[in-house]
């Protein structure tokens, strides 16, 4: 019996690649992402940061040092600063046990736009979401949300499609950059991660406008009754970043929306996908 067979209301867990099919090749680089597709993730989740010159990139860490081999703060570098590094060796030897050509030991990697990511997304011939999640948006008083709708609304993918489920949504820690989101486009949907479970959220209800809600693996580890509080408060519960095959059991039986992990391949493997 597939371990998705446990979901009590039968339905199919979402399986969202974070930062691309990160565990193998190097985060979020175009290669992590198409080998997230190549696999079946459902969906793909990405960071995104502002340039000094406002070019929407996709990075974790506010500054550069750990994932290229340059040094400095997204914020105060140009696109064509970043553009000049490599986001892949760092990684060393991530070769793909089952198609060792495709990723070279230490292949270069440029900087992966927002703009590039939306590129594929949409070019790919079968559906695919992504998951966007704003970092630090506090320090440019909104910028990154406008240019993410702006940047959006060129892909036509600032609504849902009519009668479609959106192929976007917007994530963030921070209650107010979602607010900013929902103000430019409020048909996207939009996600609240948290860490811990704040005593303003225990009862599993959300900031208003907020209809999907993102828990961290801990929280559900910990309390995992909170994932009916937040369905029975309304919202959709996508859980991060849950690589570990017996947190995937657990989020499949607590009826969970959807799992971002690393390894894409062994967690729809484990769903029997
Ligand atoms: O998907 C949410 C998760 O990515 C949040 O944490 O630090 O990996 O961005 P972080
Ligand atoms: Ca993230």
């Amino acid at each position: 019996r597939a371990v998705q067979d446990a979901h009590p209301e039968g339905r199919q867990v979402q399986v969202v690649a974070h930062r691309g099919a990160s565990e193998d090749v190097p985060e979020h680089t175009l290669a992590a992402y198409r080998k997230a597709i190549e696999e079946g993730a459902d969906a793909l989740e990405c960071d995104v940061r502002l340039t000094a010159d406002g070019a929407l990139v996709c990075v974790h860490d506010w500054r550069v040092n750990r994932t290229s081999n340059g040094r400095g703060a997204v914020s105060s570098l140009e696109l064509a600063d970043l553009a000049a590094l490599d986001f892949g060796s760092w990684k060393g030897q991530y070769a793909d046990p089952e198609t060792p050509e495709r990723f070279d030991p230490g292949e270069r990697s440029q900087v992966l736009t927002l703009q590039r990511l939306l590129e594929l997304v949409v070019e790919t011939d079968r559906r695919v979401e992504l998951a966007i999640e704003t970092k630090h948006p506090t320090r440019w008083a909104g910028q990154v949300e406008e240019r993410l709708i702006d940047l959006l609304r060129r892909f036509d993918l600032d609504r849902p499609p009519h009668g479609e489920p959106s192929r976007v949504r917007v994530m963030s820690f921070s209650s107010r950059s979602l607010r900013r989101v929902r103000m430019a486009a409020p048909a996207l949907p939009t996600v609240y991660l948290m860490q811990y479970v704040t005593p303003r959220h225990r009862d599993g209800r959300l900031p208003a406008g907020v209809g999907i809600a993102g828990p961290s693996m801990r929280i559900v580890r910990t309390n995992p009754g909170y994932v009916d509080r937040l369905h029975r408060a309304g919202h959709r519960v996508h859980v991060w970043t849950v690589d570990e095959p017996a947190d995937v059991e657990l989020c499949v039986r607590l009826g969970v929306d959807a799992v971002i992990t690393n390894r894409p391949r062994k967690v729809l493997a484990q769903l029997g996908r």
